[in-house]
């Protein structure tokens, strides 16, 4: 453990054993809170709420639901192209490497990764960022599973992830970053987010990235409009997530879920769509929200792209590519980048 994050106040330190800790940030770090959020998303003309609120308990347990659907193709295309590039990622891998995950979830790919880390050291070391409870659960799924790993996690955003390690110490990091995540911010803020990540990262250190490619409109459809309805589920559940958490009255059957591809902006957008001309009170918001029949709730959206463009923007960052790995139908992409 280093003294630099002994010395972390903004953070409260969980030990659960020599094996796993993991940290939270003290409520004084936290610059917005669930409620203030809202409020300001919500308060807007065209309102919105973050992708980061889909992922309490239940938001998180329909993820992993998701993850399995026949129609969602991202997460088993990913799973193998990790598994066929398995040998390659290897070679620029060696025993000093600490595995970093933003967004880990319940670190279902990340398994993948410890098979290779597995096979070049001794003992592994890995360190979750996530803002979901999850982690912890997931934390301590994968120590039954697997003798030689040392859990540091953190419960935070990325970005108070990102400033953690910062100052963590001088071990060489590999950074992985899956799921197309990244396609959940809007351009700019992900840009910027790259270069966050970019300047997070010493010379040495390696950031793998999983990107959803442009692909046929009712491919990418299909996978946001699932025939069991389990995506409506998880994006109905963020306004069950504020009616426990922030005292509101939404009624669920007064809203749809809605998502489509837009092919200008090469993004699957999702929405909740007010069914009826309604007003919701949202107590601990201070809000009283007013929504006109068919009105939109913005609530993710998912960026698509193509081959160039991840050069670009990778490029552009300051990463300089080493690989990157596709799968047959040319539907998804893992690169791996090292810092220019
Ligand atoms: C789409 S899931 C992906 C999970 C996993 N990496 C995968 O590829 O299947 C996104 C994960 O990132 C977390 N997450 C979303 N927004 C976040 C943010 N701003 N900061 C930290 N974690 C975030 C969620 O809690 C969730 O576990």
């Amino acid at each position: 453990m280093s003294d630099t994050i002994q010395k972390n106040h903004d953070y409260k330190k969980f030990v659960i054993d020599s094996k796993l800790q993991y940290f939270k940030p003290h409520a004084t770090k936290i610059e917005k809170t669930f409620a203030e959020e809202i409020y300001f998303s919500l308060g807007q003309d065209s309102k919105f709420i973050d992708p980061k609120f889909f992922y309490d308990k239940k938001g998180s347990e329909l993820f992993e639901k998701i993850c399995s659907l026949p129609e969602y193709y991202p997460t088993r295309t990913e799973i193998s192209i990790l598994k066929k590039m398995h040998d390659e990622l290897s070679s620029y891998i060696d025993d000093d490497f600490r595995l970093v995950e933003l967004g880990s979830g319940t670190s279902v790919k990340t398994r993948l990764i410890f098979d290779i880390f597995t096979k070049l050291q001794d003992t592994i070391e890995y360190f979750p960022i996530d803002i979901s409870d999850i982690l912890t659960e997931s934390s301590e799924q994968l120590l039954q599973d697997y003798d030689n790993l040392f859990i540091t996690g953190i419960v935070d955003t990325y970005d108070g992830g990102l400033e953690f390690l910062k100052t963590y110490d001088d071990k060489k990091n590999l950074i992985i970053f899956l799921g197309s995540s990244y396609g959940n911010f809007f351009t700019n803020d992900g840009f910027a987010f790259l270069k966050k990540i970019n300047s997070t990262m010493k010379s040495g250190d390696l950031f793998l990235i999983g990107l959803d490619l442009v692909k046929d409109k009712q491919i990418l459809e299909s996978a946001y409009n699932d025939s069991q309805g389990i995506t409506a589920e998880f994006n109905l559940n963020t306004l069950s997530r504020i009616n426990n958490e922030l005292d509101a009255d939404f009624d669920l059957k007064n809203f749809e879920h809605f998502a489509i591809y837009n092919e200008d902006k090469q993004r699957i957008e999702m929405y909740l769509k007010s069914l009826v001309k309604q007003s919701v009170i949202i107590s601990k918001s201070n809000l009283l929200l007013n929504l006109e029949k068919d009105e939109l709730i913005h609530t993710e959206h998912s960026h698509k792209f193509r081959l160039t463009q991840i050069d670009e923007l990778l490029n552009g960052a300051g990463f300089e590519i080493k690989h990157t790995w596709l799968d047959d139908n040319k539907h998804f992409s893992l690169t791996l980048a090292s810092k220019n």
